[in-house]
């Protein structure tokens, strides 16, 4: 008789200071707003329309290139791992590579536990004998990962989808080297956009249809729920640009006219034409992430792009 598995949810305590933090954002000379105000129901939404635009390649070139190199990619992670899915959300790119991996454990992290539950029963519908584990956890500020879900096997963190980006390099450099102490043994798989012409990069971040705009805008929503503020999104517009100097694309909210926004115990007022910062997406070379996986710990870096030179997925060995 075969025994019918069914997943575990593991919810970790929210971080604190959320609302607080997004207020005191709000407050400072260069005001921002953190990029997880992005993904509410709508946004997860918008961020899922985005990746079908023409403009947003990294998705879909990411998936080409795991669709690719299945064969490499099965001799260089290893079979029989505890996978580990940075930001698993529909646990869609996971699944793709169970035929490859046969992972012995999924765990599956999302800044909350519920976006995992439908996703996860559908993973062990379709993997009756895997043991799977949803974590939900806030790990843009540091990842804790219960000692007992990395017993068993080497564990693979697998952080697809150039989320990577939206860490400062010195922020990236250091949950890099947190990892690293968590996958001893192990390895990591992630997914990395790369330096490129700046229209391309511009068009993929402010497309034809306003996706992005709506998504970008979204945020003020998010935060007007999470603290009561009372931000009118006709009254900010959206700008993405492409800052060479720093590779990266930024992303604002600009005031169209003097704005004053009010929340319980605050308020701000902002100038026409100020800026609230609401995303970074770092942009890196191939050798330039290769360099940054060594220093954080990480050995035998190896790279797999498309033939454009857009997109990269890493392995490194822990
Ligand atoms: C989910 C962080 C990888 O930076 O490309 C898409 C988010 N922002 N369009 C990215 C995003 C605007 C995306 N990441």
């Amino acid at each position: 008789m075969t025994e019918s598995r069914s997943p575990r949810f593991i919810q970790s305590p929210v971080a604190d200071g959320g609302p607080a933090a997004a207020r005191a954002a709000l407050l400072a000379p260069r005001p921002s707003i953190a990029p997880k105000y992005f993904y509410d129901p709508l946004g997860s939404k918008l961020f899922e329309a985005i990746t079908e635009l023409t403009e947003y390649y990294p998705t879909r070139t990411e998936a080409a290139i795991f669709a690719a190199h299945g064969e490499d990619l099965r001799k260089a992670f290893g079979q029989g791992t505890i996978l580990v899915d940075l930001g698993a959300g529909n646990c869609a790119k996971a699944a793709r590579l169970f035929p490859v991996l046969v992972p012995r454990r999924y765990v599956a992290v999302d800044v909350s536990v519920e976006f995992l539950r439908e996703a996860l029963r559908q993973v062990q519908r379709e993997q009756p004998q895997l043991e799977v584990v949803g974590l939900g956890q806030d790990f843009s500020a540091g990842l804790d990962l219960p000692a007992e879900l990395l017993e068993g096997g080497p564990p693979l963190f697998f952080y697809p989808g150039s989320s990577i980006g939206n860490f400062t390099r010195e922020e990236a450099f250091a949950f890099l080297h947190r990892i690293h102490e968590r996958a001893t043994g192990g390895g990591l798989v992630i997914g990395v956009d790369l330096v490129k012409p700046r229209p391309v990069l511009e068009a993929a971040y402010d497309d034809a249809l306003g996706v992005t705009a709506a998504f970008n805008l979204n945020a003020l929503r998010h935060l007007n729920a999470a603290i009561g503020s009372d931000f009118a999104p006709r009254q900010w517009r959206h700008v993405a640009f492409y800052d060479e100097a720093a590779s990266r694309i930024e992303m604002h909210l600009e005031a169209r006219e003097p704005v004053v926004v009010r929340w319980p115990g605050g308020e701000r007022r902002f100038f026409a034409g100020e800026r609230i910062h609401t995303e970074n997406s770092c942009k890196y070379t191939a050798s330039g992430f290769a360099s940054l996986l060594r220093d954080a710990g990480f050995r035998d870096p190896q790279a797999w792009t498309d033939e454009n030179g857009w997109f990269a997925v890493f392995h490194a060995a822990a």
